[in-house]
């Protein structure tokens, strides 16, 4: 009973996407199991690019299916946006394809308008989150006052509960946030228009997961957002209000741990974050131009969904560590090794000082991180273009030394790194 989880390692942006694309060839499910809109994973295939927030990266293979699981929180207006820009690159997407868990939340306009006026509330201490209405759905969901995709089966009693749902953040909106509020009636028709229409799509995801594995098929769960960003292990309160991590999967598809064949932990070869918090081997000046890139690559550190550009620093080995113990990482593929070409040295984090010690695990985990500053450990860089080579002995010796310190620190194993954006650039471990 194959299943196969690929998760971020990181604050996201790792290159999941990518990953899940190339181990998709020989997969027939691909399930999103958090998050919604606010992910955006990129998938390059010879001169194409997809970019999806919602539906699975696996989607772009045409044999594979696809299923939003129960732990998502799914938006009905990106998500036909989404639908319609796939078609029209050529990926047919329909409901025999791509299934929606009944058990999926909702995001409405209700959601985004409280994100806006929640971030706006916080000020200087906001968590720069992608404005897509992430945190109010999940609250709702948590209060027990959310609106599930299943309940569009009933039209009368959804559109009800859309007005009152809209009504009553309106009442929030205004008097807590003196912030502008909705018309519901024309919101509630425009927004049931398009929601209804997930109707097809509707269907419990977890049997049709459970009936794949159960004929020994290859199920692939896609993680969005990255460990860091997970609401209890993460760096709260700078997180995603969704289990990122491997525990989330479970509930987000409705499964028990059986079928689990592998955990693969995506890791770019640098850190990046995007939003606020702590970040203690961040790194600014000239190094973080060379590490972000301008904007004239596709794959320079700018946000895939909000375009901001994202802080970047060395790989922190600490966070990384403790990313491979909370996940059960039985693998590690590390991406954009490419990158790092040119660099006359580089760095890994590979412990703390502060708050009395030297740390190489957290005493409290990834909380208060701004009370630590990073011990480096310095290793050459190498010059050589890295972006042309497909075997693992052809990788010049300082890289392989950089990998093998990765390896050593963290204590899992590296599968394969990937040396570009595009699917066949990629170097598996003989
Ligand atoms: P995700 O959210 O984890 O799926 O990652 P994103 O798609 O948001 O960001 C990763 C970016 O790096 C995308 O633009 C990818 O096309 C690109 N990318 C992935 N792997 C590599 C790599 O090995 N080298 C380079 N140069 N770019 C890569
Ligand atoms: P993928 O799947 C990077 C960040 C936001 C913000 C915080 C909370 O592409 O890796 P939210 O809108 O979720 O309430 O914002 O989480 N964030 C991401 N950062 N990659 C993502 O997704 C992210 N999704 C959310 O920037 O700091
Ligand atoms: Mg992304």
């Amino acid at each position: 009973m194959p299943l196969q989880i690929i998760l971020g390692t990181q604050w996201g942006d790792e290159g999941k996407g990518r990953v899940v694309d190339l181990f998709s060839s020989r997969a027939d499910l691909v399930a999103r199991y958090n998050g919604g809109d606010n992910a955006g994973h990129t998938v390059t295939v010879g001169s194409q690019t997809f970019k999806l927030h919602l539906i699975p990266s696996g989607i772009v293979h045409a044999h594979t299916r696809g299923v939003l699981g129960s732990g998502m929180v799914v938006n009905p207006v990106t998500f036909f946006t989404e639908l319609d820009s796939l078609r029209a690159s050529g990926v047919e997407v329909d409901p025999l394809r791509l299934k929606l868990s009944y058990a999926a939340h909702l995001i409405t306009p209700a959601h985004k308008a409280l994100d806006a006026a929640q971030e706006a509330s916080r000020g200087r201490e906001k968590i720069g989150t992608t404005g897509r209405g992430i945190g109010p759905a999940y609250t709702d969901k948590a209060a027990r006052q959310g609106l599930r995709a299943g309940e569009l089966l009933d039209e009368s009693e959804f559109l009800e509960k859309l007005r009152a749902h809209i009504a009553a953040a309106n009442r929030v909106l205004e008097r807590l946030y003196q912030a502008p509020t909705l018309d519901v009636d024309r919101v509630s028709a425009d927004y049931a228009a398009q929601a209804l229409r997930l109707r097809p799509y509707l269907a419990d995801t977890g049997l049709l997961v459970h009936q794949a594995l159960a004929e020994g098929r290859i199920v692939l769960a896609e993680g969005a957002q990255g460990t860091l960003l997970d609401l209890d292990l993460g760096t709260y309160p700078f997180v995603t209000s969704s289990a990122t991590t491997s525990g989330g999967v479970f509930s987000g598809l409705g499964l028990g741990l059986r079928p689990v064949e592998a955990i693969i932990g995506v890791t770019k070869a640098f850190q990046t974050r995007v939003g606020s918090g702590p970040f203690p081997s961040e790194v600014e000046g000239e190094l973080a131009e060379r590490l972000r890139g301008t904007g004239s690559n596709p794959w320079d550190e700018f946000g895939t969904t909000t375009g901001r550009p994202r802080r970047v620093g060395w790989l922190d080995l600490v966070l990384l560590r403790y990313a491979a113990r909370v996940n059960g990482l039985t693998d590690l593929v590390i991406t954009k090794l490419d990158v790092l070409s040119g660099l006359p040295e580089l760095r890994l984090c590979t412990a703390y000082r502060g708050g009395g010690g030297r740390w190489e695990d957290l005493p409290f985990g990834p909380t208060e991180l701004e009370k630590y500053s990073a011990e480096y450990e310095v290793l050459p860089g190498w010059s050589e273009d890295l972006t042309g080579i497909r075997r693992w002995a052809q990788l010049p010796a300082a890289a392989l030394r950089y990998l093998e310190r990765i390896e050593t620190a963290v204590g899992v194993p590296i599968r394969m790194v990937s040396v570009g954006p595009e699917r066949s650039q990629i170097v598996e471990r003989g």
